[in-house]
């Protein structure tokens, strides 16, 4: 069992936990994840490792509420215990000196984004990163990805905090006025993809991270497959980073929704049962 130390609530429907799991901690790296089972009759979900402390024994994750599992986990309080976690998974990022990054975050992928600005800095880049949501409330990690980066640049949809418009606005005044030697976004599938778009005819090297349906995590039942290149992939095992002008992101938009009408159903019932 894996006990919930402690829980915070970062904006609406979004919650941080730290989790005791020793041995994910001991080995976790940027890029990484881990997948869990909030009781042995729980569905399996893919959250990533945002921060680990080998010498508490803790990971943190971020968590945004979208579906049952995601909402139920929202109800755990301190001192619960989630039946399985099972990591870390994935290959973990490229993490080198490239000279002056970009690292972009979108919504809750900013959680997802600031692993890997803080290792990026620790590698001796320059980070400017770039972090967006739809509006001022929705924002997350402002502070820590501060603390991480050489400069931050804040937009929201609304305009409430930051730049009124979007991460990818901000990244297009970037590249006319600055040599930007590496991208990476994570986010929203079409926020990777426009990204991708932007920086392809400059050439920059734009790192994504993926977010397919996945089940084992080990690249035994192949739901997470995605084309790359032109080649399927295992986005659990081969990912979930990929060089953004090679994924074939309209496939995997049109994957991730599948399920919806079952998702939708299971919500329903948790609506009115409480499971
Ligand atoms: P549902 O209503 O069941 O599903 C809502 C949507 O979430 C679906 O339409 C589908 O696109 C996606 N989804 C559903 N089941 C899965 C599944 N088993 N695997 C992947 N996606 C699924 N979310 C965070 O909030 N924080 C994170 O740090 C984070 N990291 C992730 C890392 C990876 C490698 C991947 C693949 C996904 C990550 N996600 C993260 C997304 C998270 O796994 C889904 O939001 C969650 O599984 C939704 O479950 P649900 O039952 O609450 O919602
Ligand atoms: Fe099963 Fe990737 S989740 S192969
Ligand atoms: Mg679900």
């Amino acid at each position: 069992m894996y006990r919930i130390v402690t829980k915070r609530t970062l904006a609406p429907n979004v919650k941080m936990f730290n989790i005791e799991a020793p041995a994910v901690a001991r080995k976790a790296r940027p890029g990484q994840f881990i997948i869990l089972r909030i009781n042995e009759r729980g569905e399996r979900i893919p959250l990533t490792i945002v921060d680990s402390s080998p010498k508490d024994g803790t990971i943190t994750l971020i968590v945004q509420e979208v579906g049952k599992t995601t909402q139920k986990l929202g109800t755990m309080k301190e001192g619960d215990e989630i039946a399985d976690i099972v990591g870390p998974l994935g290959t973990p990022s490229k993490i080198k000196k490239y000279g002056q990054v970009v690292v972009i975050g979108g919504g809750v992928g900013i959680a997802e984004a600031y692993p890997e600005a803080k290792a990026l800095k620790e590698a001796g880049n320059r980070v400017i990163s770039i972090i967006g949501a739809r509006n001022k409330d929705l924002l997350i990690l402002e502070e820590e990805m501060r603390q991480v980066s050489d400069e931050l640049h804040i937009t929201t949809d609304d305009g409430s905090k930051g730049r009124k418009g979007f991460v990818t606005d901000v990244l297009k005044d970037l590249i006319g006025q600055r040599e930007i030697d590496h991208v990476t976004a994570i986010g929203p599938t079409i926020m990777m993809k426009v990204v991708s778009e932007v920086t392809r005819p400059h050439g920059i090297e734009t790192f994504v991270n993926l977010n397919p349906i996945m089940l084992d995590g080990t690249g035994m039942c192949g739901v997470c497959r995605v084309t790359v290149g032109g080649e399927t992939k295992f986005a659990c095992f081969d990912g979930p980073t990929f060089d953004g002008h090679l994924v074939d992101f309209d496939e995997l938009m049109a994957r991730q929704r599948i399920y919806l009408d079952e998702e939708q159903l299971s919500m329903e019932r948790f609506e009115k049962q409480g499971n």
